[in-house]
């Protein structure tokens, strides 16, 4: 390489170094859950791939509830849309919405229902754990099937579990 070059290359690589730090500095963890910068949940994946537990939790979830209509690691099916596609544009609200309430599209050659959640606990109670997973897959940052790696499930996310399978 051409010492003129130099310069710009270190400066290219100062500048995406930067902005992998500050993508870290976004993230808050409280008690092994992540929030972005809206405050709103989202997954942690470490260098050595290891998911945070909520990740894990959701990937668990999502293919115990949600794979036999939207295909196994978010990729859809002939029946339900691909949801590895939908979460690069859906936001929180939206997805707690459509998962709670459910959803139905009648044209006149088929009907497409998504049904509701709202009463169902094994959904209900990780709604947070089945986003986060599949914000990890539509950013494509966790590869197909089961996390290899994961970190031990936290205190609160028992705490929570409890409460909320009880209806405390
Ligand atoms: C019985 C089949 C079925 C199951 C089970 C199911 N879904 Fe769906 N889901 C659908 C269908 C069909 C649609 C598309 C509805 C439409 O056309 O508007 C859909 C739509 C959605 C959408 C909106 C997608 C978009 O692009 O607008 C989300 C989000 C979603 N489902 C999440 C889930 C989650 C999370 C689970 C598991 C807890 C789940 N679904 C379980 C059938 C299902």
């Amino acid at each position: 390489m051409s010492a003129k070059f130099l310069p710009i290359v270190l400066m290219t690589l100062a500048m995406s170094f930067g902005a992998a730090a500050y993508a870290q500095e976004d993230k808050q963890e409280v008690d092994g859950k992540y929030f972005d910068k809206e405050e709103e949940p989202t997954y942690n994946v470490k260098e050595d791939g290891t998911v945070d537990w909520y990740t894990y939790s959701g990937f668990r979830r999502y293919h115990s509830e949600c794979h036999v209509c939207h295909g196994p690691d978010g990729l859809g099916s002939t029946y339900a849309p691909a949801l590895a596609e939908t979460m690069k544009t859906m936001g929180y609200a939206d997805f707690i919405g459509v998962v709670a309430s459910g959803k139905e599209r009648i044209t006149s050659s088929e009907t497409s229902k998504m049904p509701a959640f709202g009463d169902n606990v094994n959904v209900y109670c990780y709604m947070d754990d089945i986003y986060v997973y599949l914000k990890a897959r539509a950013d494509e940052a966790i590869p197909r099937g089961r996390p290899k790696k994961r970190d031990k499930k936290p205190e609160q996310a028992t705490t929570y579990e409890n409460e909320c399978r009880e209806g405390t």
